[in-house]
């Protein structure tokens, strides 16, 4: 792809997305070795090798690691690819391991991807230095139970990667310390680009009450549930990450502010329960104006997606221009009664699981769009993604008591936010596009 086309792909306010980047191989291209290459991503939960020994195949962009524990007890992620031709040395989804063996001529790696093993290796490679030979390594680090791994050697430390996603993020991973683990994990694949899903997650509560009117309609207020939704505040944080979330005044009673659906509440009464009895310790905890955050959807930049008031943590792999596989675990914390754990795994087959009623909606959508962005006449029409600027101003920050720029549903900051940055990860480490 040509610079200049390359530089105009996002407009430098963000109001303006060409359709290319959904469907374009180059750009495709590009992500990988760019996007993909240089940010943190989310590669499993802590909880997924507990042990030593313990793995768990995982995906970086395209590509497969093993997320392993080893001997010492650390978190190590390898590529999974035999250094001598190339093939996986791992094939199962997880397991308990010492070693890895390559099916091919039997090079052998143990956890924390050194070369160990190597048949005939007197005869057949007297001088080798093997630890010159082992998996090659990404950087690990982790953030309260999250492992992200990058193979970026310049990219800043994970924390600072977050920045002020994680003021949020702690909603749902570190109420009061107690820890967390995940159940699942399910698998599919939408015949959409990955970008359309992370759009969709760092704040787009206009399609809700469209999109997924049918099953509002079924809510016993639904006009109220909706209006509630539309009240919340969508966030736009550097770094290309964005939420929305309900936000709460003080004094808010706990069962109107339960960090969860509300129709949680009536799956069962031990969930009011729950979150009752540890009200005063999150408050101690986290703030008590974190107990009035109630983030909906939010996403880490590039892939990562949390919805939190379903209890779901997901990634959008990509696997081509036109397609991506999602993962998605539910995440609870450690000490949930199993009762509350049911209430949230039925909540999550009804909405956002493959089968789940908004999930159907949100991936045919995702979907459509990407077909969209393939015509000839199509493509030369960028999308517009101006709502709420004036102008060529973005929207201002509408409440300091919170981290990120702030305001309200109607406006789509975060989605702007996020492919401003995208675009400038992309084209950056080129110093603008090249041929
Ligand atoms: S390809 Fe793995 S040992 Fe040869
Ligand atoms: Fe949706």
């Amino acid at each position: 792809m040509k610079s200049e086309l390359l530089n105009a792909l996002v407009s430098d306010d963000g109001s303006r997305v060409d359709r290319r980047i959904f469907s374009d191989e180059d750009v495709y291209r590009r992500e990988q070795e760019t996007v993909f290459a240089e940010s943190w991503l989310f590669v499993g939960h802590e909880s997924q090798v507990s042990q030593a020994g313990d793995f768990v195949l995982s995906r970086m962009g395209e590509e497969s690691v093993i997320v392993a524990r080893s001997r010492e007890g650390q978190v190590h992620v390898s590529l999974n690819s035999c250094r001598h031709r190339g093939l996986p040395v791992c094939r199962a989804d997880k397991g308990r391991a010492n070693t890895f063996s390559c099916p091919y001529h039997g090079w052998t790696y143990s956890c924390d991807g050194a070369l160990t093993g190597m048949p005939g290796q007197e005869s057949y490679y007297p001088d080798i230095i093997k630890t010159d030979w082992g998996l090659v390594q990404a950087r690990v680090e982790l953030y309260k139970g999250l492992i992200f791994a990058t193979f970026s050697e310049t990219q800043v430390g994970l924390e600072q990667y977050l920045g002020d996603s994680r003021f949020y993020l702690d909603t749902l991973v570190d109420r009061r310390g107690q820890g967390t683990e995940v159940i699942g994990v399910q698998k599919w694949r939408v015949k959409t680009n990955w970008k359309m899903p992370t759009e969709n997650m760092v704040g787009d509560v206009y399609h809700a009450g469209f999109s997924h009117r049918s099953v509002f309609d079924m809510h016993p207020d639904a006009k109220q549930a909706y209006a509630e939704i539309e009240s919340s505040l969508n966030v736009a944080i550097e770094g290309g990450h964005g939420l929305t979330a309900r936000y709460f005044t003080e004094g808010t009673p706990i069962q109107d502010r339960v960090p969860c659906e509300q129709q949680l509440l009536m799956l069962s009464a031990d969930v009011l329960a729950y979150y009752e009895q540890h009200d005063q310790q999150t408050k101690k905890y986290m703030g008590e104006l974190r107990t009035r955050i109630k983030p909906a959807t939010s996403a880490v930049f590039p892939n990562l997606h949390l919805l939190s008031t379903t209890y779901c943590i997901r990634v959008g792999h990509p696997v081509s221009a036109d397609e991506t596989e999602i993962w998605n675990w539910i995440i609870v914390e450690k000490d949930m009664p199993e009762s509350v754990r049911d209430a949230i795994k039925q909540n999550y087959y009804f909405l956002f699981g493959p089968e789940g009623m908004l999930e159907q909606d949100d991936d045919e959508n995702w979907e459509q769009v990407t077909q969209g962005s393939h015509g000839v006449q199509a493509s030369r029409h960028p999308f517009h993604l101006s709502m709420g600027m004036k102008g060529q101003s973005e929207v201002e920050d509408q409440c300091v008591e919170l981290p990120g720029l702030v305001a309200t549903t109607r406006s789509e900051h975060p989605q702007r936010n996020f492919y401003r940055h995208w675009h400038q990860v992309l084209t950056s480490q080129y110093g603008g596009g090249q041929e």
